[in-house]
């Protein structure tokens, strides 16, 4: 047979090219869009730096013979790999493909996603991955299980070390669903993104509970009730438009800073509007964000977990171009005070933080932790444990504003100068005390009000005592417990500076193999 030529050979790797790009086909595209879904490719193309993409892997097969699978086999195996950028950097992506076969998970679909993983982790750069699979390959039995064993494991060795982004947007379910669980933030589109253990039909038959597969496992119930999403978005476009912002404050690996930007927002600005947005009466409620959008640069505040424990808010925002990670009570949901899922929320993000060098700023406005037998018998000791525990772990820069409130345990909880806050702020109307002047008015002068013949005026009186001693964040400040007071117009300033003089913190701590989270 004679030799072919190199434009016969240029031919035939375009059409296998072309081939692949087409993936399960173009019935199977069809029916993707029509259920409103991108293909992988879309995806990609809508996650990444125009034309950035690089795929790999785009003519690996599976080897399975088992119940006819011989017959069937897609080029690229049913999930796209490679490498792109968004904002000029590096990040490394899989999106799995649900027009082959469902973009179910086989020994070869796995060992691609399990090389992006590694190459992702030698060269230090984010992974995202986007899921939208029927789970486990049925006919590929135990070298699907392997291959999800693979992944799980290269993402925990990944974790702390390279930014890990999930995001789901198609089924996601069975043991697939402990991939997305083990990376840092776990992105949902609304009616297509789909996360459980298992299913209605199994959950029926076996607690006979009669749900829905949106109601245990849609975007919203992930986002606002059981926590196991990070952000949840309207459409596709919504989604890697948050995915892509989100990276910009995030380093690219462990060993790396944050990036800076550019703001064009002067760190010196004052804004005296914070004097009145938190009312100097400890009892009266006010939303927190707007306080965080006064002091950060252009007011750009990208929340967290924005539906979940509403209690306390976390994200990213910048000051003077610098990533911060944010963590402030939040009076306007329960008066601000801790509770299990508060905890919960707070200590991962500080985690997340404090392993990309992120440094951590803290508005502290809080009563204490939440009274109740479910807080109690849920393990608020436990939880709330995981506070302590993240805030004194963390080594990065840790700065903290009290605001308002700041009582007994829950003002140590929110990183006080005692677990290693680096500077300590506090506005005049902060009140850092063991607890609020009236219960602690009623408590240690209860004789005395017992006793008074106008038992109303004694306790006022009583009450203004305390609070004229201790509701100040003076007494804190006599000890070095508050570095600085300052007029709430000065935070923004203030808080540049502390950012500035903590920049190049180096804190030594023993060697370990590692900590036990309590959890
Ligand atoms: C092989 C699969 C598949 C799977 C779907 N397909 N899931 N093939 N293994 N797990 C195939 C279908 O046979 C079909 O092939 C094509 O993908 C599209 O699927 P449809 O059912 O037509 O799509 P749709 O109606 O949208 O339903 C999507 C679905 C459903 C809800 C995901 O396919 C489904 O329930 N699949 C099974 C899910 C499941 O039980 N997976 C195992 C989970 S256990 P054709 O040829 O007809 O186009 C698991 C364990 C992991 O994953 C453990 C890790 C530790």
């Amino acid at each position: 047979m004679a030799d072919k030529t190199i434009d016969e050979l240029c031919a035939s790797l375009v059409e296998k090219r072309e081939k692949t790009a087409q993936g399960g086909g173009a019935k199977a595209i069809a029916k993707q869009h029509e259920k409103g879904k991108m293909t992988a490719r879309e995806r990609i193309d809508a996650l990444l730096d125009p034309g950035s993409f690089v795929e790999i892997d785009e003519f690996v097969e599976h080897r399975c013979v088992n119940f006819g699978l011989q017959d069937s086999v897609f080029l690229g195996d049913g999930v796209v790999t490679g490498y792109g950028t968004i904002d000029g950097r590096i990040v490394y992506v899989f999106s799995q493909d649900f027009t082959v076969m469902g973009g179910s998970l086989g020994e070869m679909h796995a060992k691609k996603i399990c090389k992006v993983l590694d190459l992702s982790l030698t060269n230090g750069a984010p992974c995202i991955g986007i899921n939208d699979s029927g789970g486990a390959r049925i006919q590929e039995a135990v070298d699907a299980l392997s291959g999800y064993g693979n992944i799980f494991f290269k993402n925990v060795k990944a974790i702390g070390v390279i930014p890990q982004f999930s995001i789901i947007a198609g089924p996601c379910a069975g043991g697939a669903v402990y991939s997305p669980a083990l990376t840092d933030f776990v992105f949902m589109v609304d009616k297509i993104g789909i996360m459980h253990i298992t299913g209605p039909a199994v959950i029926k038959a076996v607690t006979g509970e009669d749900v829905t597969s949106e109601q245990i496992g849609g975007a919203r119930a992930h986002n606002a009730t059981s926590g196991c999403a990070h952000f949840f978005a309207n459409n596709e476009s919504e989604c890697y438009a948050q995915a892509r912002k989100v990276l910009s404050y995030l380093p690219s690996n462990n060993m790396e800073e944050p990036p800076f930007v550019e703001t064009g927002d002067d760190p010196a600005r004052m804004d005296t509007a914070l004097r009145e947005i938190v009312p100097t009466n400890p009892n009266k409620g006010y939303d927190v964000r707007d306080v965080i959008k006064k002091v950060v640069d252009n007011g750009d505040f990208c929340e967290v977990q924005e539906m979940y424990a509403r209690n306390i808010v976390t994200g990213f925002a910048r000051v003077g171009g610098r990533s911060i990670g944010i963590i402030a009570n939040q009076a306007k949901f329960m008066a601000g005070c801790l509770d299990i899922d508060a905890s919960d929320k707070a200590s991962r993000h500080i985690r997340i933080c404090d392993a990309f060098n992120i440094p951590i700023v803290t508005f502290e406005d809080v009563p204490g932790y939440l009274p109740g037998l479910n807080q109690e018998m849920g393990g608020i000791i436990r939880h709330g444990a995981k506070l302590l525990y993240a805030y004194s772990e963390a080594t990065a820069p840790k700065i903290t504003i009290v605001l308002r409130k700041a009582y007994g345990g829950s003002y140590l909880g929110m990183c006080s100068k005692d677990l290693g806050a680096d500077v300590v702020l506090a506005w005049p109307q902060a009140q850092i005390a063991v607890m609020g002047a009236e219960g602690a008015a009623n408590i240690i002068f209860r004789k005395d009000i017992e006793a008074s013949e106008n038992k109303e005026a004694t306790r006022a009186q009583k009450i203004e005592e305390y609070k004229e001693a201790f509701a100040n964040p003076y007494c804190a400040a006599a000890r070095g417990f508050v570095d600085r007071v300052i007029l709430p117009e000065e935070t923004r300033p203030a808080l540049y500076q502390a950012l500035v003089m903590a920049e190049s913190k180096c804190e030594l701590r023993p060697k370990r193999k590692h900590g036990i989270l309590p959890n």
